[in-house]
């Protein structure tokens, strides 16, 4: 088949080489962006005489044509056409002449590609965010509901102290936070418009190049038609902030297995969100949470391919740079998928509060409270805290807990220590008097949800 760029040639590839240069297969995805973009460019080589303003609305209206056929799901792609660009071109020759030739005037698929690739990423960032503030709300309606739940907080996956649940979901909540405020600082270098640098170098047609980016939305043009090509430091941007939210979601994931496990037994997932086993019948496995601390890694892969495709590559567009786009698409399609199902997996699991509780009379996160309450008679923490170390290890070889001495036997250990001892070290109490800003006593962490509200 004839080529757009033919004229130069004489023979054409095989074709298994064809379609290995061809990126159809996938940059078909950038449809409405690539005839967007070429409507805008159309008219304004309409309204700046570059071509008879007939014939750029012939074009423009041949245009719209393939878009309502993209629509239906109508057009036929062809990897001798090699990329999406090609393929649209020939659509519309094919649709209205050979006017649709005069498209191309003082563009090139350099300045083309990275206006389709500026207006896609802009797309999908917002939609990604509004993805990150459902899942933020699905966060705070169940910490809503879980405030006074107490649970057993961890360092070093040992039990440290108990927790309100609520203060833990939230702590993902301003990480997501964080996510949000990336992506859309992110947005500021997305919005911007390369179209009109042409191959690299700009073009001798008197192009408006501020008039096409206006029809597109963009906020601004690229100063530099160089850079304009070459630049993809935007899509390596989104892939790190898509990189980190993912990584955010993967410690959750891997929170949620934990605790869905019989050795936490903290929440049940909901049916929909796990599978059973083929031979274990009695099996419900967390598959979603498990499969999006897997997809992670993919993610991350994305990242780390985009910046190694970039790494040392010259000026100014290189088809090296055909490979930035699987990558992207794959991040945009894994990240919106995981926050949505996260979204849903927060909203139905339920919560097991009995065997939070129990949790938390069956340990030692207890052991700071009497340290505090010993510092705060006086004793030098240092003091305190052996001293209650030492009650740990007796209470370890007696197989009971704090709470499970009575008052003389803790006098034994330390002569201060007084009836009030008890509430002080119910787990409960321990969690209402960590009062501290931002800690996880309830009244902060009602006030912590307070705010968090108001950011969604
Ligand atoms: N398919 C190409 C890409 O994705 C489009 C740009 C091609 N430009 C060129 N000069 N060959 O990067």
């Amino acid at each position: 088949m004839k080529k757009a760029w033919g004229g130069r040639f004489s023979k054409s590839p095989e074709q298994w080489i064809e379609e290995f240069g061809a990126s159809i297969s996938f940059d078909k995805e950038l449809v409405f962006e690539d005839i967007e973009g070429s409507i805008a460019h159309v008219k304004m080589l309409g309204k700046t005489n570059i071509i008879p303003l007939v014939e750029s609305e012939k074009i423009a209206d041949g245009l719209e044509k393939l878009k309502a056929k993209a629509e239906d799901g109508k057009l036929e792609y062809s990897a001798s056409e090699e990329d999406i660009h090609l393929n649209l071109e020939k659509m519309l020759i094919k649709e209205i002449g050979a006017v649709g030739g005069k498209l191309h005037t003082g563009r090139s698929r350099n300045d083309q590609v990275a206006t389709d690739m500026h207006l896609y990423l802009k797309k999908q960032v917002e939609i990604i965010i509004a993805h990150i503030n459902e899942l933020q709300t699905a966060l705070v309606d169940q910490a809503n509901k879980n405030v006074e739940t107490v649970f057993p907080g961890y360092t070093h996956l040992q039990r440290a102290q108990p927790v309100s649940f609520a203060h833990h979901l939230l702590a993902y909540f301003w990480m997501l936070e964080r996510d949000k405020e990336r992506f859309t600082e992110s947005l500021k270098r997305i919005d911007i418009s390369p179209l009109g640098a042409s191959a690299l170098a700009g073009t001798t047609f008197p192009i408006d190049r501020h008039y096409a980016a206006e029809l597109l939305g963009f906020s601004s043009v690229y100063e530099n038609s160089m850079d304009a090509v070459s630049d993809r430091d935007f899509i390596v941007e989104f892939l790190s902030n898509a990189a980190l939210t993912i990584t955010h979601l993967s410690r959750l994931a891997e929170e949620f297995i934990l605790w869905s496990s019989k050795e936490f037994n903290y929440i049940e997932l909901d049916d929909t969100y796990a599978t059973g086993s083929s031979i274990m019948p009695q099996k419900k496995n967390p598959d979603m949470a498990e499969l999006i601390r897997g997809k992670s890694g993919r993610v991350i892969g994305n990242l780390m391919s985009m910046l190694t495709v970039l790494k040392g590559l010259p000026l100014t567009y290189n088809k090296d740079m055909q490979e930035d786009k699987e990558g992207m698409f794959d991040t945009v399609h894994t990240i919106i998928g995981s926050l949505k199902i996260f979204t849903g997996m927060i909203a139905t699991m339920s919560v097991k509060t009995d065997s939070m509780e129990s949790a938390v009379h069956q340990d030692f996160s207890n052991a700071t409270e009497l340290a505090d309450y010993l510092a705060a008679k006086g004793i030098p923490f240092r003091e305190a805290h052996e001293i209650v170390g030492k009650l740990v290890l007796s209470c370890i070889n007696k197989n009971c807990y704090l709470l499970d001495l009575r008052l003389p036997e803790l006098k034994e250990a330390c002569a201060e220590i007084e009836e009030d001892v008890f509430t002080i070290l119910s787990p409960v109490e321990a969690v209402k008097r960590r009062n501290s800003y931002g800690g996880t006593g309830f009244e902060q962490v009602k006030k912590q949800l307070d705010k968090a509200q108001q950011l969604l």
